[in-house]
Parts: structure tokens; sequence; C-alpha cells
């Protein structure tokens, strides 16, 4: 129980009893959301929503972005989260159900509630919503832009895993890269367009390195989801309480109210100029409150999908051996979730492409980061109380795996260093590399980099996802 009074400390600590505080709505929203930095409207609540929240740069004063200088990119493969999309198909159903619950209900509406008395559930599911859209033209721009000394002179191979919405995200994104490579004069000539080269079905039985699901025990487990349940708890009440307080004649779960948590970053997502407006769901909690939720979103992903979990990792073995194949033009060596048939094709495998992108979801991309090992440095999270960014060394799920998160894998030739580096940027942040010689610049030369991949190279435990 010390747990819940530290937590009630920091409630009054924040001031939250008084209610919530709807600091957000000061900002000037406008030109808050560009192709360089992000997502930067609302950003004291919208950088706070998890996985929920859309990309923005996370780069870091301490760790410049650029590159170095004396230095040339001879290699980049992009790995993307898909676009801002409504919500999946049954948390819709169960979002519509609250409201039509608080509405059925509810003998009044008061303070910040007052909306929900009229307020109308038309989300859509599961697809991408024109923010979600542009996030991705947004991105490919970006990536051209990053690397306009390859991308000028050549497509990428571009994969998808096989959902609507991932596909779409892949079509967008090289749509932007296109559209700025035609615009651009020092351009080749000539060149085929880029489209998707893979779609990696996601049907039960398939092997798909970019979200795999054929790893049963992995499957089974509902260690994420209990840990989520468990620190719902601990967070929750005396929101409900309030909640309950300006709703009488309403009964809330702990459950509801992260739903109603969700409905902010959902409700404004879907708005079709998300720079304009926060949705008034987000003004029924605290800052104090989100950064609980923010916290509690980092933690499904830690024990859900990374190394919380034991068969986390495990998942992104698949796509490590992949990438360790392209950076050093060799074939992939994996029995974990690679599909030979596709691997062992130079038509959908190729590796002689100095670009490369990749599409899945954010439970595709977190395995494949823990097994890259970039959150090595990270301790365990507590399940019990909020851990800053500094105490989690960087890891996050609204810093990792946000709506259109981007990771940059880099090598590069430097002057008077006859081995090609390698570095990882998540979200344009410099994320130091573990198991290798690393420099200032987080980078390690390429050799060193797979030889400390020793994880996927011996297949991890992948032989404990049929225990
Ligand atoms: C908001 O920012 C825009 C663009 O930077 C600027 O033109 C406008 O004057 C600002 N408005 C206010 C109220 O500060
Ligand atoms: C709710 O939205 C739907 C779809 O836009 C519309 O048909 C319906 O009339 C709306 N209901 C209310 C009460 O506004
Ligand atoms: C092409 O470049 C011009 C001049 O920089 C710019 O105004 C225009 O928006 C660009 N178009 C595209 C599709 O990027
Ligand atoms: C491997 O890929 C091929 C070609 O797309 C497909 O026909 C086959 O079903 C896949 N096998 C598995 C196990 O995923
Ligand atoms: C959840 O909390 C219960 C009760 O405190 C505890 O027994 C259980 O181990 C916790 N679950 C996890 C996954 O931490
Ligand atoms: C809410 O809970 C109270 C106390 O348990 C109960 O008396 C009331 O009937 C419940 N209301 C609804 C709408 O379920
Ligand atoms: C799918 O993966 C399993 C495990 O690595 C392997 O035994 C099987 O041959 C793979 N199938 C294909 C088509 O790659
Ligand atoms: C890769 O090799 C194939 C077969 O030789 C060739 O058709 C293709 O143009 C090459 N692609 C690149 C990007 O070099
Ligand atoms: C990261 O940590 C795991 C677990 O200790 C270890 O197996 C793996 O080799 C490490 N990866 C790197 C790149 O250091």
């Amino acid at each position: 129980m010390v747990v819940i009074s530290t937590l009630l400390s920091l409630y009054l600590l924040s001031g939250a009893s008084a209610g919530p505080v709807a600091r957000s709505s000061k900002q000037n929203a406008s030109a808050c959301d560009s192709v360089n930095q992000g997502y930067n409207c609302f950003s004291e609540i919208s950088h706070l929503w998890g996985q929920y929240s859309p990309y923005f740069s996370v780069e870091e004063e301490s760790a410049s972005s650029a590159i170095p200088e004396g230095c040339h990119v001879t290699f980049a493969q992009v790995l993307s989260r898909h676009g801002a999309r409504y919500p999946t198909a049954s948390k819709s159903a169960k979002y519509a159900k609250v409201i039509a619950k608080i509405q059925a209900d509810a003998t009044a509406y008061k303070g910040n509630a007052a909306f929900l008395k009229t307020y109308n559930y038309t989300l859509g599911s599961d697809d991408l919503t024109a923010f979600g859209v542009q996030q991705m033209v947004d991105s490919g721009i970006k990536f051209y832009q990053r690397y306009e000394s390859l991308a000028k002179e050549q497509t990428p191979f571009v994969r998808a895993s096989g959902s609507s919405r991932v596909i779409e995200s892949g079509q967008k994104f090289i749509q932007g890269f296109q559209n700025t490579k035609l615009n651009d004069s020092r351009a080749l000539p000539g060149q085929l367009a880029a489209s998707i080269n893979v779609v990696i079905s996601e049907s039960a039985n398939a092997n798909n390195s970019l979200d795999p699901g054929t790893c049963t025990v992995f499957e089974n487990s509902e260690l994420g989801d209990d840990v989520v349940a468990n620190f719902t708890d601990i967070f929750t009440p005396p929101i409900l309480k309030r909640l309950e307080e300006d709703l009488p004649g309403v009964n809330l779960t702990a459950k509801e109210v992260v739903y109603l948590m969700d409905m902010c970053s959902f409700d404004t997502i879907a708005q079709s100029n998300p720079e304009s407006q926060l949705s008034s769901f987000c003004n029924l909690f605290t800052h104090a409150e989100w950064e609980q939720y923010n916290y509690l979103r980092s933690l499904e992903k830690y024990y859900g999908y990374g190394a919380g979990n034991p068969l986390g990792p495990s998942r992104g073995i698949g796509f490590t051996n992949e990438l360790i194949a392209r950076l050093t033009r060799t074939p992939v060596h994996d029995e974990t979730s690679t599909n030979r048939t596709l691997d062992s094709s130079p038509a959908t495998f190729p590796l002689n492409y100095t670009l490369y992108a990749d599409f899945t979801h954010d439970n595709g991309l977190i395995p494949i980061f823990f097994a890259l090992g970039l959150y090595n440095g990270t301790k365990p999270l507590s399940k019990t109380q909020v851990e800053s960014m500094e105490e989690t060394d960087g890891f996050s799920a609204a810093w990792t795996v946000p709506f259109g998160a981007r990771a940059y894998v880099e090598m590069m030739q430097c002057e008077a260093q006859p081995e090609p580096l390698v570095r990882v940027l998540v979200n344009d942040r410099v994320v130091p590399l573990h198991g290798c010689a690393v420099d200032k610049q987080g980078r390690c030369k390429r050799d060193d980099f797979v030889r400390g991949l020793s994880f996927a190279r011996s297949g991890g435990n992948w032989d404990e996802c049929f225990a």
C-alpha cells in the first residue's frame, strides 16, 4: 500500500484534487505539425498518449541526428508503424458502449463532462484517418530529404505487413517520397516509380518477420494485460470518483476510465484538422493523470512485447536477421519468423539495394527494437510507480511506437575510417547501440554491431515458443 499512498501524494502535490486543468487549450496550435518535427500541437498532453500519440521528433540536443561531418550514408532502412487510425473494431465497440451507458444513466452532466450529454460517437474503425494519411506522406518526404544522396538515384525496396492500414501507409509514404523526387532537379531521370514490392501475409500460420504470430507460447501469454490491469487499478480510483461525481447516476469501471482517456487521442486525430483543436475528452483529465496513462501504455508494450516478456524480443529475431543480411549483403540465416520462400529469392528479398522501407504495427516494432538490444540499458519497468524518461533510459511507448513511428538504421562511410559505421535513430533520437564498441555519436563498426547481435543470430530463445 506504500505505492498507493505515494500516488496519492503525487495527486495532492500536482493539485489534481482541484480538478482537471485545460492547460493545453492555451497553446497556439497553428502550424504545429510539420514534416520534420511531427505533431507538436497541444504537446503537453499529446506527447503523453503512449502509442496513440502521433509521431513527434524526440531528437535530443546532446545527440544530433545530422549525418556527422566527413561521412556519407551508404545504406538506410526505415522501419515504420502505420499512421494514425481509428480505434480497432473491438475497441470502437467498447468506446461506443461506455458512451451509450453514460448517456443512459447520467442524471446530470457537470463541469468538463457537460459535452457528453450530446456527444455522438461516430468514429470509424481500423483504417487510417485523413491525418494518418498525411503523416505517412510526410514521412516519405522526410525520408527522401534525409537520404537524398541515395534517394535521388534509387528507389527503396518496400515491404508491408498484410493489413490494409499498413499497406496504405506504405503507399502514402511512397507517394511522399516520389513527389519529392519528381521535384528534385538533382534526381536521376528515367527511374522506375517506387511501389510496394512485397506484402507479407498476416494469417495465423504465416511466417511474417514484420509481425510474427507463430510463437505459440507468446501468443498465449497474458503478462502484458495483467500488468496493465494491475496498474489501472492503482491509478484510476481517484479519476473514477471524480467522473462519477460529475456524472451522477453513472457507475464506471477502472477499464472504462481508461477507455475515456483513449478517446482523447482517437477523437482528436479523427478530426479533419487535429491541429486546430483538442477533443473535449482530453479536458476530463489532469496533466498528472496523462503521465500515468502514458506510463500505463509503456508498461503494456514493455511487458507485452518487450524485454518484460520472456518471449517478446524473440518476435524481433527474424527481422533482425534480415537486417543483418541487408547490411552485409549475405543470405538470410534464420529459423524463427522469416519466410524462406520469400527471403531466398532476389525478387522478394534482394540484397543489392541501398534503401529499404518496411511497414508494420507497433507490436511488430517493439520486439524488433528489443531484439536489436536498443533498450538493453533499460531496467525492468516498475509495475507500480511512474518512471521518468531518464529512469527508463529513453524507453516509452510514445517515444518509440507512436502513430507514424519511424526508426532509421543507417550505415555510413567516414573519412579516416575504412570500416562502415552503423547507427539507429528512433523517431530522430540517436539510440546508442549496445553489444558493441559504441562511439560518442551512438555508432558501432558494422561488423562489431553484427557480432553483438548474437541473440538474433543464434535464434535466441525461439525454441521456447513451443514448450
Ligand atoms: C500563432 O502562430 C502563428 C504561426 O506561427 C502566428 O502567425 C500567429 O500570430 C500566432 N497567434 C497567436 C495568437 O499567437
Ligand atoms: C450522430 O451521427 C450520425 C452519423 O453522422 C447521424 O446520422 C446522427 O443523426 C447523429 N445523431 C445525433 C443525435 O446527432
Ligand atoms: C516543389 O518545389 C517547389 C519549390 O521549392 C515547392 O514550392 C513545391 O511545393 C514542391 N512540390 C512538391 C510536390 O514537393
Ligand atoms: C511464404 O511466402 C509464400 C510466398 O508469398 C507463400 O505462398 C507461403 O504461404 C508463405 N509461407 C509461410 C509459412 O508463411
Ligand atoms: C497483479 O497484482 C496481483 C495482486 O497484487 C499480484 O498477485 C500479481 O502478481 C500481479 N500481476 C502481475 C503480472 O504483476
Ligand atoms: C451504481 O452502483 C450503485 C451502488 O452499488 C447502485 O445502487 C446503482 O444501482 C448502480 N447504478 C447503475 C445504473 O447500475
Ligand atoms: C516458417 O518458419 C518455420 C520456423 O522457422 C520453418 O520451420 C518453416 O520452414 C518456415 N516456412 C517457410 C515457408 O519459410
Ligand atoms: C539488383 O539486381 C537486379 C538483378 O541483377 C537488378 O535487376 C536490379 O536493378 C538491381 N537493383 C539495384 C537497386 O541495384
Ligand atoms: C541485450 O540483452 C539481452 C538479454 O540480456 C541479450 O541476450 C542480448 O545479447 C543483448 N543485446 C545486445 C545487442 O547487447
